[in-house]
Order: structure tokens, then sequence, then C-alpha cells
């Protein structure tokens, strides 16, 4: 039974990657997550399973050293390096498709939504991404890295410095100082268009031209395997389909994965996109 669900949802990406155009195969560029790189073993064979299955060509874009950068440099500029790594990508010079996991998911959009003259994204496959922000930062494994992320979060999430030095900071977002976060938090109000002062149309019809929409909901961080929790498939509309998988323990609230979050003010229910 887990074995049927898990490769139901890997048919599901797989679907995307592949219809854009029979006649032409897309590529796909692969953004990884918080605390890994494209050379991690779980990453490189992803990507690797997500070419072998769709026939597409397939790259992970790695920005910086991996690891490293993912926890400590800014999400602007992670964005603005995803950017100019796929203007130089030949194999991308007709238009993509984008299948990101968790903090990768928000260079995506980054992509998507700001990188001005790039290619265009045709489809765009979200696993588990912290889209309306998380209240809760992610766990910090064993890595020698975690405690200079644990210090930098003591100096305050929203402050110039953690802002300045921590990935998170720019998704992070509480919802009973939300004065703060869109004064101070400087990626997730600029990306969703959140700050009544800094909103640009552009980045709505950036978004809302991607063909095709997909958003999976978590997983759990102590089992990799993104297949083996998935528990539905439902098509929503034609732009958009949201599956959902079982284990949720890192983004908090999980709706986030679906653009859902809590109302201004109230830390215990969580309303749709
Ligand atoms: C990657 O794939 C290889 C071959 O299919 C397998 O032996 C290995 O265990 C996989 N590694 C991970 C981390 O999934
Ligand atoms: C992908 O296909 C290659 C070549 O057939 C094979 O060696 C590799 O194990 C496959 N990897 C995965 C993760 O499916
Ligand atoms: C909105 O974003 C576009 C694309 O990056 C940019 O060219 C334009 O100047 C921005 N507009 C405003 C008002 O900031
Ligand atoms: C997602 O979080 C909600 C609380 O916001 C919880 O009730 C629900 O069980 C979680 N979903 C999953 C699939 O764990």
């Amino acid at each position: 039974m887990e074995k049927g669900l898990k490769w139901s949802c890997v048919a599901v990406v797989v679907a995307f990657l592949a219809m854009v155009d029979v006649s032409v195969s897309v590529p796909f560029i692969m953004l990884h997550g918080i605390i890994a790189g494209c050379s991690d073993n779980t990453n490189a064979n992803f990507t690797l399973l997500l070419h072998n299955l769709s026939g597409s060509p397939g790259f992970c874009v790695e920005i910086g050293n991996g690891v490293f950068t993912s926890m400590f440099m800014p999400l602007a500029h992670q964005a603005e390096i995803a950017c100019e790594k796929v203007k130089q990508m030949k194999e991308l010079s007709k238009g993509y498709n984008i299948v990101a996991r968790s903090q990768g998911n928000l260079v995506a959009r980054g992509l998507i939504e700001f990188c001005d003259g790039g290619p265009p994204v045709y489809n765009y496959i979200s696993l588990a991404g912290p889209h309306a922000g998380i209240s809760f930062i992610p766990m910090c494994n064993s890595s020698p890295y975690c405690k200079k992320f644990d210090e930098i979060i003591k100096r305050g999430l929203y402050s110039d410095f953690a802002q300045d030095h921590l990935a998170p900071s720019g998704y992070f977002k509480i919802p009973t100082d939300m004065t703060k976060y869109l004064e101070s938090s400087k990626y997730l109000p600029r990306l969703n268009n959140g700050s009544p002062n800094q909103r640009n149309s552009t980045y709505k019809k950036r978004f809302a031209s991607l063909h095709n929409l997909v958003l999976v909901k978590v997983w759990s961080l102590h089992n990799h395997d993104y297949f083996s929790t998935c528990i539905c498939c439902f098509p929503s509309s034609p732009f958009c389909f949201a599956l959902q998988f079982q284990d949720d323990q890192v983004i908090v609230p999980n709706e986030s994965t679906w653009f859902g979050f809590y109302p201004d003010g109230d830390l215990e229910n969580v309303l749709p996109a």
C-alpha cells in the first residue's frame, strides 16, 4: 500500500515534468532545501530519479557551496544567484520547469517572480515549500554550523543581523508581531506582495503565468523519503494542483505549504490561502 502511494506521487511529479509539449523535452531544475547540497546522496538521487522517469534533462542548481550557503545566505541573494545561473544555462534558454524542496521553494519563487530577463518557467512543483512563512525555526541537526545558527537566532530573527546572515529569517513570520515582520523581514513580504508599500504587479503577473502549479504538503524531517507518506492527491483547479503528505514536523503551520497561515494576531487557527 505504502509503496503504491509512493509511486503515485512520483508519477504526478513526473507527469508534470513531461507534459509541456510532447515533441520537446522541457528541462527541469531542482532546488534543494536547507542544510543540503546538490551533491548529497538524497538530492543527487532525487534529480536523477526524476530524470530517469520523466526522460527530461534535469539539473540540480547549486547556490554557493550548498549546505553552508543554504543556511546563512539571505534568500534574496540566493534568488539572484539562481537567476544568473539559469540565464547562463543554454539548456534552459527555451524555458524550463522547476521542482523545489522545502526552503528551495522560496528561491524558486524568487526566480519566477524577480528574475528579470530569465528564461520562462512553465511548470512549478513545490515539495513542502513554506510559502506563507513559518512560525517555528527548522530544527538544526548536529552539524558544526548549528552553533552559529543558534547564535544568530538569539539576536532576534527580525534584526538586521539575522536578516542578513540567516536564510530562514527571510520567511519567519510571527502572527502576533506583524508590524515588525512587515517592517523588518527582508524577503517574504516582498515575495508574497504582503507589504502594502512594496507591492509589485509584475511579481503577480509572472507567478500567474505558470502553466501549472503543484503544491505538495510537508514531509517528516526524520524521513527523507518524500513519497512514503503521501496520503492524497487532488486537483483543485486547472491551474493549481495540491497534494498532501502525512507527516509534518518541520513547517509550522503545515498549511503554509498551500499558502495558508495564521491570521494576524492569532497563533491557533489557520486560514486557508
Ligand atoms: C541512491 O540511489 C542508489 C542507487 O539507486 C542507492 O543505492 C542509494 O541508497 C540511494 N541513496 C539515497 C540516499 O537514497
Ligand atoms: C537512473 O538511471 C541510471 C542509468 O540507467 C541508473 O544507473 C541509476 O541507478 C538510476 N537512478 C535512479 C535514482 O533512478
Ligand atoms: C516591479 O518589478 C519589476 C521587475 O523586477 C521592475 O522592473 C519594476 O521596476 C518594479 N516596480 C516597482 C514599482 O518597484
Ligand atoms: C497540519 O497542522 C494542523 C494544525 O495546524 C494539524 O491539525 C494537522 O494534523 C497537520 N497536518 C498533518 C497532515 O499533520
